[in-house]
């Protein structure tokens, strides 16, 4: 007879920062990576400044709209380039030790003395890019060196082994909406302790009242994510995804029938997750600083004529606002626990949980 308990990791996976260093190498700047909506960089020249790894990235826009990204060090003596989080400049970035200038594709095209230096490549000695890709209305990057994973594969394919096929996320037209409400989480635990929280829903009738109000079916503990192309159903008296099952914003009309009244999740891993429902969409996206210290970026995205509308949002972004801080509170609860002796050779997962020893299995290989 099989166990009905299966093993989770080791506490020190949450702990040890030789081993975050390692995912940082192995998972973050080897995989694709949603570092900004669209939306954040809507003009040339606007940019953003994210974490990625070990690295700071900037992320801005050229003159033909295209998103580009670069490491955010000057290729003269390593100054940062961009000390700010977030800004728009006109042509150039400009060092701020010895003035050399890039433009937005990241070639170098002032220094003082530069004619003088006819040696120096203005390409090579350009801004160090990164791969770059925009999808679903946000921009993803991958700073591996060379050929970086298929997109097709990685970021997409996730959501076709999670709904069954690409139209079932498309449908929703993310690109076209636009962001009602953005909440920053600074969250004091490991970035794997967020994702299993995400994966599962043994916990949701314990600290996640409204969100079982809602969807009643995951009082029994199975997650939207267990089976494919499950989404878990509005209760016969709910209204709309608020708070209080009160009704929603209008519908986004392109959602198939069968995707009304119900709730979809997709984690694409390493930091992205994806929540649908028939009148927004939910996208979180974590970016990980620490072994026990993760940002989470979570939008909220309505239809453009419904936040032109001026309705309010309050009760829809409620809810899973409420629902990122009774998660990220249980997260930050076991957060000490993973240093304990007692979790020194890990947990269980019990059976509504077995899909998570999938993750850990996926953790295990790529830092083996
Ligand atoms: Fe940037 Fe010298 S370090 S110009
Ligand atoms: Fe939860």
């Amino acid at each position: 007879m099989t166990s009905s308990l299966l093993p989770t990791l080791p506490g020190h996976y949450y702990t040890d920062p030789a081993l975050f260093a390692i995912e940082q190498d192995r998972v973050f700047a080897t995989m694709w990576f949603s570092v900004v909506r669209g939306s954040d960089i809507a003009a040339p020249g606007a940019f953003r400044t994210v974490t990625v790894g070990r690295e700071s990235v900037l992320v801005t826009r050229n003159r033909s709209g295209e998103a580009r990204a670069f490491l955010n060090v000057c290729r003269h003596r390593g100054a940062q380039l961009c000390a700010a989080d977030e800004g728009s400049v006109k042509r150039t970035f400009k060092c701020m030790y010895h003035a050399w200038a890039y433009d937005l594709d990241g070639t170098l095209v002032a220094a003082p003395n530069l004619v003088k230096m006819p040696d120096i490549d203005r390409v090579e000695y350009g801004l160090r890019r990164v791969h770059v890709r925009e999808w679903l209305g946000y921009v993803w990057v991958c700073l591996a060196p060379g050929e970086p994973p298929s997109f097709e594969d990685e970021v997409q394919g996730a959501c076709v082994e999670r709904l069954g096929d690409l139209e079932s996320v498309e449908r929703y037209g993310i690109a076209d909406l636009e962001v009602g409400r953005r909440i920053r989480y600074d969250v004091a635990a490991n970035w794997k302790l967020i994702i299993e929280n995400f994966m599962e829903c043994y916990h949701c009738s314990t600290i996640h009242p409204e969100l079982v109000h809602v969807l009643p079916e995951f009082a029994g503990g199975y997650a939207a994510q267990s089976y494919v192309g499950h989404g878990a159903e509005f209760g016969p008296d709910i209204q709309g995804f608020t708070v209080d099952g009160s009704p929603g914003v209008a519908t986004i009309d392109s959602i198939a029938p069968d995707q009304d009244r119900r709730y979809f999740a997709v984690t694409i891993k390493p930091q992205v997750f994806i929540n649908l429902v028939p009148d927004h969409v939910i996208i979180h996206r974590m970016f990980p600083l620490a072994a026990d210290r993760t940002i989470v970026e979570c939008d909220w995205l309505y239809l453009p004529s419904v936040i032109a509308s001026g309705v309010d949002l309050s009760r829809s972004v409620e809810l899973f606002d409420r629902v990122n801080r009774q998660d990220f509170e249980a997260c930050e609860a076991c957060q000490p626990g993973m240093a304990s002796q007692a979790y020194a050779s890990g947990g269980v997962l019990v059976p509504s949980e077995h899909h998570i020893s999938a993750f850990h299995d996926w953790v295990r290989t790529r830092l083996a």
